[in-house]
């Protein structure tokens, strides 16, 4: 560690490429659960917290903008994608401000923390800003497979990073911005240490409920059961962060109860949603299990696609009253979050019937690991290689109407 910051100090020159380069060099250090209550915990301080950013961020930072840098030209010239790549300019700029301030220097100390919330609320509307620098460039220049793929690739990588990045910024400032929250006052930051697993799944229900019945004026009822293998009679919890388990439930719920409303508007009897919590040695599981009609397996992999949705696109200028569906990145984030601590979000279907969407969670905080991309040359090579022709014949992508051949 000692090493590391000498060789920061001496060899890293001034120029913000020439810092990014640097940077990108070294790789993220993942942190675990454990390490982050660690850093909660009585015995951490701002100060070790303020050493251990002022490295990590700009290691985070550098890896992904040069990931940035690599996306097509016509992307990156458009407004939304130079706005975003100037707020991390200017955040990496403001973390290096303070990379020769004595670790004694409490003054210095306490305005990176300020400096911490500064740059988590530039950064809010990172995502909404960079899908919308991707339909402008598909309105303009298209897109083809290749670079569907790319986007796609990269897009993961980097709300992924975004995930981490504001992980990190939201610990440091909810520990020591001087706020304490009254209503979770054994939160450390934004992790519960003992998360109750259903009563999230109960707000992240009601929630969309509320969504549901304006637009639909009914709702699926929930039907919940929950299992604990790992302790019999105990109530459900896990080490995690409420906030993200939540996002990933809220989603799920409205897509299951759009697909439940629409499937089932002839009859207008509306099947409930079954929810099965399951909490083993290993895995916390969440299924929830819809009758709304399914999806063809053919299209599953699809619905993990930024900008692919079948619901109208809602209006931007209403973008801020949510919708229930219309962007299409309900479940690609999703799974992100849960990949995001080591777990995973998986969707099964039963065309016809409806769809079971799975959320796995480490249930030992020990295994909840943070997953972070890493530029390197593999990184690298996704988005020079040429993409080769499939060594699998590629039967046509829709089913073919048979009755057309037969009065050919
Ligand atoms: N439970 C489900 N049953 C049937 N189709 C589903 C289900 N969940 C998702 N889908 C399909 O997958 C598509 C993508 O879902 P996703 O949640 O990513 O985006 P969305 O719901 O369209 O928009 P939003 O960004 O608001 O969530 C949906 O438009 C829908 O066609
Ligand atoms: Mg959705």
């Amino acid at each position: 560690m000692r090493l590391l910051r000498a060789l920061l100090r001496c060899a890293s020159p001034g120029s913000i490429p020439q810092q990014v380069d640097f940077y990108s060099r070294f790789s993220p250090s993942p942190l675990s659960m454990k390490q982050f209550l660690d850093f909660g915990s009585e015995n951490a301080c701002e100060k070790t917290s303020f050493m251990f950013l002022r490295q990590e961020l700009p290691v985070r930072l550098a890896n992904i903008m040069k990931e940035i840098s690599l996306l097509p030209d016509n992307l990156l010239r458009t407004p939304s994608v130079q706005l975003v790549q100037s707020w991390y300019v200017q955040s990496l700029q403001e973390i290096l401000d303070f990379k020769d301030k004595s670790s004694e220097d409490s003054g210095a100390i306490h305005s990176f923390t300020d400096t911490v919330i500064k740059i988590r609320n530039r950064h809010n509307d990172v995502i909404p800003t960079m899908a919308q620098g991707v339909i402008e460039y598909k309105e303009s220049f298209g897109i083809d497979p290749v670079t569907s793929q790319n986007v796609q690739y990269f897009l993961d990588r980097f709300y992924m990073s975004r995930i981490s990045i504001r992980m990190l910024l939201n610990q440091h400032s909810l520990l020591f911005g001087g706020k304490i929250n009254p209503a979770h006052p054994k939160h450390i930051g934004s992790i519960d240490p003992s998360c109750n697993v259903v009563g999230v799944i109960r707000d992240g229900y009601e929630s969309a409920k509320s969504l549901c019945d304006l637009y639909y004026m009914s709702s699926p009822e929930l039907v919940l059961e929950e299992l604990n293998i790992k302790s019999p009679g105990q109530p459900m919890q896990v080490v995690y962060v409420p906030s993200h388990l939540y996002h990933m439930v809220f989603e799920l719920f409205k897509n299951a109860m759009r697909a439940t409303m629409e499937h089932n508007a002839d009859r207008c009897i509306y099947p409930p949603i079954h929810v099965h919590v399951t909490l083993g040695n290993e895995d916390l599981t969440v299924k929830m299990s819809d009758r709304g009609g399914g999806v063809p397996m053919r299209k599953i992999d699809r619905l993990f696609n930024y900008m692919y949705s079948t619901a109208p696109r809602p209006r931007v200028e209403t973008s801020r009253a949510t919708p229930l569906a219309g962007f299409g990145y309900g479940l690609p984030i999703s799974r992100l979050y849960a990949q995001y601590f080591q777990g995973d979000l998986k969707l099964y279907s039963l065309e016809g019937y409806g769809t079971d969407a799975v959320i796995y969670i480490k249930a030992l905080s020990t295994e909840s690991i943070e997953r972070l991309p890493v530029y390197n040359k593999a990184a690298w090579k996704h988005y020079k290689a040429n993409h080769e022709a499939d060594d699998w014949c590629v039967p046509s992508s829709e089913p073919k109407d048979m009755t057309t051949f037969r009065s050919t």
